[in-house]
């Protein structure tokens, strides 16, 4: 895709199509009234017939203008004329581009960044139009004999007056970068289980880091995990024909001593369940059970092309977890690299058992904060259903700033509480804790669960078992939290800067 800022008057450009936005009440944006100068009135006329009445997500397709090169103006309702919420500008924006997934619109030059959204700028208005047309327009076709998308837009030009160019250039950067990251999140979460095994993850990294100079990539093998005494990440590999491999991403673009921001991501390659067998139904989707990871891989990604100065680590603990006559069973006591001994009631509880390992790993990086992210408890989708990704912690002021990064970002966090009397669900008679807590508060306890192996830091646990997935007819990644976690970064190098 290409992306650019067009700071010419509006009839004066050559696209396929151009997106401009109109309020209830016959009112009508910037560019709509220049427009419908232009056009002897055909935007109030076609208003005034009611064929659009500006309510938010309404869109009219206008294909023929008399007298004009324009060759296309589609019309977006816009809701109320005052300053959109950050949600109401998403819900249009993706509107208008579903509207334009028709063969003959191969670019367009959306006029929508003029728009008022509350408490928002010129800059988080083109990033927001570049993430959600971009995640609108991204097809999984890979694996498909007929690779046609729906979309044939090639080129997104996003109209801004001269004295905006600075913040619309900084937005476009920055809504590219993180884009290009929820693509990738996307295409690895998409790919199946056969192709997409700890050993493809650790080639993507490999990859990475061979493209970006500043971003370095470290794979530790079974034996280097064994030799750091990673038992409980090991014990759910050994059930597996595929190699665990624990990935480390370094990004240095931060001054030499500071601290990193440590990001760890489940990235749990297919989960079967282990000994532990899920039930058949829905089982396929099990393969998205990544998707901690390779937000991880799509946030790293977005930092580097951002060039944010920050430190940042990300370490992504890949396994598969299955049935085999090696596997974990019930019962079994594993002697966890920080040295707790952990029984395993339940073999399906796996993702704690690689990310315990990969929090104790984290410790020699004395980090700033740690950040897990992982689809770890369906129990989230209970609780939360798919909106907002399940947040826990031991630090009030880090999950405030992810919780605010998360509205800001349009990729939303709920806290949960991580209290001490749930700790009473993990004792064991045999060993230092269960692995699971049973079926009261799953998303707390697996926290709870964490909690005990990332004592040294200030730490966040994200739970996007809801959020990384959409199910149904357009099953598939979703892409988050990459733009929260870039959203965070970005504060971040805001703050340490000012
Ligand atoms: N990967 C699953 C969690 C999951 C479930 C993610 C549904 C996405 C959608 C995880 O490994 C798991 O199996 N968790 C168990 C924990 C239980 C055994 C305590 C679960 O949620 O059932
Ligand atoms: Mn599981
Ligand atoms: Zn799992």
């Amino acid at each position: 895709m290409d992306y650019s800022i067009e700071t010419a008057p509006l009839v004066e450009l050559q696209c396929d199509c151009l997106i401009v936005g109109v309020y209830e009440s016959l009112q009508l944006s910037h560019s709509a009234i220049a427009l419908n100068k232009n056009t002897n009135d055909l935007i109030i006329n076609i208003l005034k017939r009611g064929d659009l009445s500006g309510k938010n997500g309404e869109t009219v397709l206008i294909n023929a203008i008399p007298d004009s090169k324009i060759e296309r103006i589609l019309l977006v309702g816009l809701g109320e004329h005052k300053p959109l919420s950050g949600k109401d500008y998403k819900k249009a924006l993706l509107a208008a581009i579903n509207s334009l997934k028709k063969p003959q619109i191969k670019s367009i030059i959306c006029c929508l960044a003029e728009c008022d959204v509350t408490d928002r700028d010129w800059q988080w208005k083109t990033r927001q139009i570049i993430e959600v047309f971009n995640d609108a327009v991204y097809q999984f076709t890979q694996l498909k004999s007929d690779k046609e998308t729906e979309s044939k837009i090639e080129k997104i030009s996003i109209a801004a007056p001269e004295t905006e160019h600075n913040s619309v250039q900084a937005g476009l950067l920055q809504g590219k970068a993180i884009a290009e990251g929820m693509t990738l999140t996307k295409h690895l979460g998409d790919l199946p289980g056969n192709l997409c095994t700890p050993t493809f993850l650790a080639e993507q990294a490999i990859a990475l880091g061979q493209t970006y100079k500043n971003l370095s990539v470290k794979i530790l093998e079974e034996a280097d995990m064994a030799t750091l005494g990673m038992g409980a990440l090991l014990s759910v590999s050994r059930g597996s024909r595929q190699s665990a491999k624990f990935i480390i991403l370094d990004y240095q673009g931060g001054a030499n001593k500071s601290k990193p921001i440590v990001l760890i991501g489940k990235g749990l390659t297919f989960d079967a369940g282990g000994i532990s067998l899920k039930l058949p139904p829905g089982m396929d989707e099990m393969k998205y059970d990544m998707c901690g990871g390779a937000a991880v891989l799509g946030t790293m990604l977005a930092a580097t092309q951002m060039e944010l100065p920050l430190n940042i680590i990300g370490l992504i603990p890949c396994s598969e977890n299955m049935p085999d006559g090696d596997a974990n069973k019930p019962g079994d006591i594993l002697i966890s690299m920080s040295g707790k001994t952990i029984e395993v009631l339940n073999t399906d509880a796996e993702g704690r058992l690689l990310l315990c390992d990969a929090l104790t790993y984290a410790e020699r990086y004395n980090p700033e904060v740690v950040i897990d992210l992982a689809t770890l408890t369906g129990a989230c989708l209970v609780a939360l259903g798919r909106v907002p990704s399940g947040l826990l912690g031991n630090d009030d002021v880090l999950c405030n700033d992810l919780t605010s990064a998360g509205e800001t970002a349009n990729d939303s966090v709920w806290r949960l509480p991580l209290w001490e009397e749930y700790q009473e669900q993990l004792k064991s008679n045999f060993a230092d804790l269960a692995n699971v807590g049973g079926k009261d508060g799953g998303t707390i306890t697996a926290a709870c669960f964490l909690s005990k192996f990332a004592e040294k830091f200030r730490w966040a646990h994200l739970d996007i078992a809801g959020t990384a997935w959409r199910t149904g007819q357009t099953k598939g990644a979703t892409g988050r939290p990459v733009p929260l976690l870039s959203q965070y970064l970005i504060n971040r190098a805001n703050a340490d800067n000012s």
